[in-house]
């Protein structure tokens, strides 16, 4: 019998490609995505017609009063998990600094090339701003924010980032978040709501093609990275909505039988013509299950705010 031990991994990265693609069916987390070319490539998804809700929830911080933060002359610490390029961030925080109410602003995201792009542009924009960025995925970063207790904070998510983790994974991530909360604090929190699928689906099949290449940069990037061979011509971007769960599922298709080598990994995977690598949630809310989420996870859907079509909403949520 050929027997296999499983290699000690240097990093997460390795250690999730070997689990997600020695499992059937395979899967690959939407964290991956996000290398130099990868955020890249999602600034690019930002600007695509067919991409609605970066433009809805900017809509949205538009029109808002930032006085919804409750915050008084002592101040407050605006705390953002998965930042980005802060494109949408931007306008609240020169929102802020012209209601002159004093902040300090804390990036964090898995992405370190984004957290340095972001960081030179607000030095720019706004030379003053006390910006202090974080790398680090969501769940490790948690306990870091146990640390600003010292006056109040808001957690800001925007992008409905929320839905890329399945509802049990979601409720077990905001419940580790309101543990962080102490009664003044908040969370501002961007949810992409149910619509017409006819809406939905080509925001994750633009015409351009420019979301397949994002869903295919994680093979490039397992290529780059842990020296693999993925033929990537030779995986189709395939995206599916569910109407009634409200879950958009990305996957990567082989279209073709192959064997793929990742030498970092001493790792030998066989592709069936039609396989997929599942690659992405993006989940779509109704306002019930928000609730719902909120309860199980004892925190209170305060308020929310929403664009013209009701096509995405920002709640604010707080401790039970
Ligand atoms: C869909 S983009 C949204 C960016 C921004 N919030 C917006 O609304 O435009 C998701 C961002 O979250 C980061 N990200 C994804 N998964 C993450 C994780 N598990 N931990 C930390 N950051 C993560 C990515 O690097 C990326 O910058």
């Amino acid at each position: 019998m050929d027997v296999k031990t499983v290699p000690t991994f240097k990093t997460a990265f390795e250690n999730e490609v070997f689990q997600g693609l020695t499992a059937f069916p395979k899967f690959l987390s939407s964290k991956w995505f996000y290398d130099e070319q990868g955020d890249k490539l999602f600034q690019e998804i930002m600007k695509l017609p067919e991409y609605y809700p970066t433009r809805k929830e900017y809509a949205i911080l538009e029109q808002l009063d930032v006085h919804a933060f409750e915050v008084d002359e002592e101040g407050f610490d605006l705390i953002e998990l998965g930042a980005g390029d802060g494109f949408k961030t931007k306008v609240l925080l020169k929102k802020l600094r012209e209601a002159n109410i004093p902040f300090s602003y804390k990036p964090i995201d898995i992405s370190q090339n984004a957290l340095d792009g972001l960081s030179a542009d607000l030095k720019n924009r706004f030379p003053k701003l006390d910006v202090e960025p974080l790398q680090g995925r969501y769940f490790t970063v948690l306990d870091e924010l146990s640390k600003y207790s010292q006056r109040k904070k808001v957690i800001l998510m925007l992008g409905s980032n929320l839905g890329n983790l399945p509802h049990p994974k979601a409720i077990e991530f905001l419940r580790q978040l309101g543990d962080t909360l102490n009664p003044q604090d908040l969370i501002f929190m961007g949810f992409d709501l149910k619509k017409d699928p006819a809406v939905i689906l080509p925001a994750y099949n633009d015409s351009q093609g420019v979301t397949a290449a994002f869903n295919k940069n994680v093979l490039h990037r397992i290529n780059r990275e842990l020296k693999a061979n993925f033929e990537v011509d030779h995986f189709r971007h395939v995206p599916l909505y569910d109407p009634e769960t409200g879950t958009c599922k990305s996957f990567l298709m082989a279209t073709q039988e192959m064997d793929v080598r990742i030498e970092s990994l001493d790792l030998e995977v066989h592709f069936y013509k039609w396989e997929t690598i599942h690659t992405e949630i993006s989940q779509k809310y109704e306002h019930s299950v928000i609730k719902w989420l909120c309860s199980e996870a004892g925190l209170h859907p305060k308020t929310y705010f929403t664009d013209e079509e009701d096509y995405f909403a920002d709640y604010i949520l707080t401790k039970t």
